[in-house]
């Protein structure tokens, strides 16, 4: 399998805590199925995730969520060969930004926003390393 990595950003500009459960949801579920792992970020106007598993799995489910109306201006960010995965504790790692530690936010919002637009591909890079080496939501096992 070739494993792929993928990021991309995107705009909701609000949405509900009921349209954001069925997304956290649906993308734990088929994800596990795809053998898909990987990060949402949810904040205030705008979605961040990644996106990493077999070439073909990352890019169906991309041209999925590409059709979703619950967001819009998608810009890929990162694309490309990876050579292990940073979340393969998660089928999706789904976190709203304000629940992000202060400290990861001190380093990556701008002007204390969550802003993807506004981060260079280092920062999106560093971001994604953080939370992924970020052990506050797994069980005592997985952290090991
Ligand atoms: C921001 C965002 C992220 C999403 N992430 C995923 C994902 O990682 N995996 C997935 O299968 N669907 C994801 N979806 C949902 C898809 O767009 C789509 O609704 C879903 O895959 C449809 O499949 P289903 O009806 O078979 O569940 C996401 C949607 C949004 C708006």
């Amino acid at each position: 399998m070739q494993l792929t990595r993928l990021v991309y950003a995107s705009h909701h500009g609000g949405t509900s805590e009921e349209s954001l459960r069925d997304i956290f949801d649906r993308s734990c579920k088929n994800n596990a199925n795809d053998g898909i792992t990987g990060l949402l970020i949810a904040g205030d106007e705008d979605f961040l995730q990644l996106l990493e598993g077999g070439r073909t799995a990352v890019a169906e489910c991309m041209m999925r969520i590409m059709k979703d109306d619950r967001h819009q201006r998608i810009r890929v960010l990162l694309a490309g060969e990876a050579r292990n995965r940073l979340f393969s504790h998660w089928s999706m790692r789904c976190l709203k930004a304000a629940e992000i530690p202060l400290e990861i936010q001190d380093r990556y919002w701008v002007n204390g926003v969550f802003d993807p637009a506004q981060l260079p591909q280092a920062k999106i890079e560093g971001l994604c390393l953080a939370l992924s080496e970020d052990n506050s939501d797994k069980t005592p096992e997985m952290a090991e």
